[in-house]
């Protein structure tokens, strides 16, 4: 065990050494909104009764004129969050380096797609192919494919990935993307809005900040058993939401909840469509080689009351002005792992702080610092504590690995701490 850990860390080492020497610079933007999508949920509501808080989120985040994602740049210090690929080149290389390992691991197939579901500016995206391209056997193999419903986010990606002289084609010929691309980097690029319409093949998958994207039900316990929590128009106050107690159980709360003896929590939150997402790459990696790396702010299905709101860096109420805010829930580990089921193997979740480290973001951290004049040497330190610290985003975000069945190793950042060794 010691000697495959000294192994890794050692082609680590050298990984990172490949790696582009120089600090990305990050983009800035602003936004507005109309008021509009709170219009059109009261008329619904009025029509038709209340609505799912998943139905709820989904039309607050991804409705095709209103939804927050689909018109406007919501990253950075003048949007209303930051992520850690926006904090520092380091996180995108390191995962880079991951998917190098575990493609030499799978036998260097000779065809390869990269898929990232939800790739934001598409800064990981760049800085994991800068850092790919480092080994030509791969850059030849490879393919980029970003699942992106956002028209807006996916033009910004697309100037990221490309140089301005690219031309990037509209998809018209029926194929299952909708825009394609060669990046600046080599690899061709395409865009989907499904994660099934990703062409069959050896496919390795990536998603950061994805999942707590995702449509959530909430169910409350009472004293006649679990009910669904849903949102109804205020009849106290007519620009306002409000949320209610279905009366009876739900389709949802028949379903999807499923409450294991010992759970003592109020609240549930649950995830349906990362449940369908991760069995979707289960069943991919499964029957067609690869393997998925999940990393989000999450537990192992302990907490309750996680939704919430986002806007201008500061919480946000969730039913005020829908589609102007961001709304997130933290990712429930334990479901996903669940969901994955006994055909592939997972792995963690480990925290970030953990799988940076056993990557080797100190290394790559000295690498960069040496290059840098004293003002980037300042950023790579307060980037390396962001993302590291358990103050900061170290503690909060997890990492969790599927790799197919007959693998025989255990994929690198996931060893246990040297104490429960
Ligand atoms: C919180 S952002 C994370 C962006 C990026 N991964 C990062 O960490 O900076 C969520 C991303 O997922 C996309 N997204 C949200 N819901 C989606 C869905 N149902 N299908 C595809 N993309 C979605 C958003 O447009 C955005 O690109």
């Amino acid at each position: 065990m010691n000697v495959m850990r000294q192994y890794c860390k050692r082609q680590i080492f050298s990984l990172l050494r490949h790696c582009s020497l120089t600090c990305s610079q990050r983009r800035l933007c602003s936004r507005e909104n109309s008021g509009k999508l709170l219009s059109q949920l009261q008329a619904k509501i009025r029509f038709s009764g209340p609505i799912t808080v998943a139905d709820y989120m989904k039309e607050a985040l991804t409705h095709a004129t209103e939804g927050y994602y689909i018109h406007r740049d919501v990253f950075g210090q003048k949007g209303d969050f930051t992520t850690s690929p926006e904090i520092s080149q380091m996180f995108g290389e390191l995962l880079a380096i991951w998917f190098v390992m575990e493609w030499k691991m799978a036998g260097s197939p000779d065809n390869v797609q990269l898929v990232e579901l939800g790739p934001g500016r598409g800064t990981m995206a760049d800085d994991m192919l800068r850092a790919i391209i480092n080994f030509p056997d791969l850059r030849k193999a490879l393919s980029l494919h970003l699942v992106e419903v956002s028209e807006k986010l996916s033009e910004m990606q697309e100037e990221k990935l490309t140089c301005s002289n690219s031309s990037t084609k509209t998809s018209t010929d029926g194929s299952s993307h909708y825009k394609t691309c060669v990046s600046k980097h080599g690899p061709s690029v395409y865009w989907y809005r499904d994660i099934d319409e990703i062409p069959a093949g050896f496919t390795m998958f990536v998603a950061h900040e994805f999942f707590d994207a995702l449509p959530i039900h909430i169910f409350q316990k009472t004293d006649k058993g679990w009910r669904e929590v849903l949102v109804d128009t205020d009849p106290t106050a007519d620009d306002n939401l409000r949320f209610v107690l279905s009366p009876t159980e739900t389709a949802a709360s028949r379903i999807y909840l499923k409450v294991e003896p010992g759970d003592n929590r109020e609240h549930i939150e649950v995830c349906p469509s990362a449940g369908v997402t991760v069995q979707y790459l289960a069943d991919r990696i499964n029957s067609q080689g690869g393997c998925a790396l999940i990393a989000d702010y999450g537990h192992n299905g302990t907490k309750e009351d996680t939704f919430r709101g986002f806007r201008d860096h500061q919480l946000h109420d969730v039913l005020v002005d829908p589609g102007s805010a961001d709304l997130t829930a933290d990712v429930d580990f334990s479901y996903l792992r669940k969901q994955a089921g006994d055909n592939v193997k997972s792995f963690g979740p480990v925290t970030q702080s953990h799988f940076l480290q056993q990557l080797g973001i100190a290394y790559r951290l000295k690498i960069l610092y040496e290059k840098a004049d004293a003002e980037g040497r300042k950023d790579l330190i307060s980037a390396f504590k962001m993302l590291t610290s358990p103050e900061e985003m170290g503690e909060r975000f997890k990492f969790l690995a599927i790799l197919n069945k007959n693998s025989s190793h255990d994929p690198v950042g996931f060893d246990p701490p040297p104490e429960e060794q």
